[in-house]
């Protein structure tokens, strides 16, 4: 059995990619942050009790930031593949805390690749690292986006991001080691964090349907993005670390839609007008925006066999029917009494 080692686990992508890890009969650890509350949701349907002998999924504590503890869990762990994941992602609060995107997402990788590269030292084992890039380090940069297009980040996110990247890349030539850089285009699903631009549209949608809210706030309507399918896109994780060469490589839809496109979509399927409930609210502009994000996969689908399983239209329709039925629950609760 081969065991990996995910940071970022609690999050939309290392969930999908425990579910499928664990059906690829790996043994699958977990880098999960204390938190005051909860914050498993993503992975309590896989988590089993680790004294049960069938457990395969174990999570220990451990931050980016903590390059030590790094250490201790790779040290006990003993990974033969490390999928880089954790970030804070999001973009425009890394615009308020350009300190601490910075630290977890650069400097975190580094920590990580640090630890990674002592304990393959020390035991001779080997082990092959998946980092999550961005297609935010794309910038402005004109579309179609592939691996030789120019980085031009405009955040400090996809700067972050860029510099991990760069980490990568020199970790790999310096000391040979087997790392992958995934530069990945927009991927959703009806586990995306709520304030990402297509959740926060399908939560808000479907809760104005059932009644229970009135009002959607939202910033640039005008925005790109090639939005796929987080689930299609954790196999392309895999796939590279599966090649006997590592590489770099985009993956993404190769199609491109604005969040105004979003909007129509979701609105068709719930028979609403959008422009009676949505309202532009300046908070949400970023100082420096991402107009068109379009990729160009071509490489990934010759060299890895990957390919988009799901379209635009479908994954859309996932989403609403998902938080329709949340909606759907939530007045249920309400007519029933209870204070929400
Ligand atoms: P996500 O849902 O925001 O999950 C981020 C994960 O990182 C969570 O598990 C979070 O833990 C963890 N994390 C945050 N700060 C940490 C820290 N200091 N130390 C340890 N863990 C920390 O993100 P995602 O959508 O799954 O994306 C996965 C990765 O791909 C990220 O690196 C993201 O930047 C990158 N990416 C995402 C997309 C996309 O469209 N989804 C596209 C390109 C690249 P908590 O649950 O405790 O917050
Ligand atoms: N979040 C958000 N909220 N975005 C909005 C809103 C809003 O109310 N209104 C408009 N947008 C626009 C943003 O300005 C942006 O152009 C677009 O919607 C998408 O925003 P997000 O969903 O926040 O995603 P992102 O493209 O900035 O970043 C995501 O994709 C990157 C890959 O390109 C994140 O997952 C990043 O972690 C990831 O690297």
């Amino acid at each position: 059995m081969r065991t990996a080692l995910i940071t970022g686990v609690t999050g939309q992508d290392g969930s999908y990619l425990v579910d499928f890890l664990l059906a690829k009969d790996y043994v699958v650890h977990g880098v999960i942050r204390r938190a005051s509350t909860f914050n498993t949701q993503r992975i309590d349907h896989i988590y089993k009790d680790p004294h049960n002998s069938k457990a395969r999924f174990f999570l220990h504590y451990g931050d980016l930031s903590d390059g030590t503890g790094l250490r201790h869990i790779i040290e006990r762990v003993q990974p033969d593949e490390v999928y880089n994941l954790a970030a804070q992602s999001h973009v425009k609060v890394s615009f308020e805390q350009p300190e601490y995107t910075a630290d977890v997402v650069a400097t975190g990788t580094l920590r990580l690749l640090e630890a990674l590269r002592d304990y393959m030292q020390n035991t001779k084992n080997k082990s092959r690292f998946y980092h999550a890039c961005s297609s935010e380090m794309y910038g402005n940069a004109p579309p179609p986006q592939s691996e030789t297009t120019p980085f031009a980040p405009r955040s400090p996110y996809a700067v972050s991001k860029l510099a991990a990247y760069g980490y990568c890349v020199n970790y790999r030539e310096s000391y040979d080691m087997f790392i992958c850089n995934g530069i990945l285009f927009n991927h959703e699903s009806p586990r995306r964090g709520e304030t990402f631009v297509t959740r926060k549209i399908t939560r808000a949608m479907t809760r104005i349907k059932l009644g229970l809210q009135d009002k959607l706030y939202l910033g640039n309507l005008e925005a790109k993005r090639d939005w796929g399918y987080a689930k299609d896109y954790v196999e392309a994780m895999w796939l590279m670390l599966q090649q006997d060469k590592c590489a770099d490589y985009v993956i993404s839809t190769d199609a491109t839609y604005s969040v105004k496109d979003f909007l129509n979509q979701v609105a068709k399927q719930l028979e609403l007008d959008w422009e009676k409930y949505v309202e532009i609210d300046p908070r949400y502009f970023r100082p420096t925006e991402v107009n068109c994000l379009l990729g160009d996969s071509s490489k990934a689908r010759e060299e890895l066999g990957w390919k988009v399983k799901t379209s635009f239209n479908e994954l859309v329709t996932m989403m609403v029917e998902h938080d329709l039925e949340l909606a759907r629950q939530e007045r249920t609760l309400l007519d029933a009494g209870h204070i929400l």
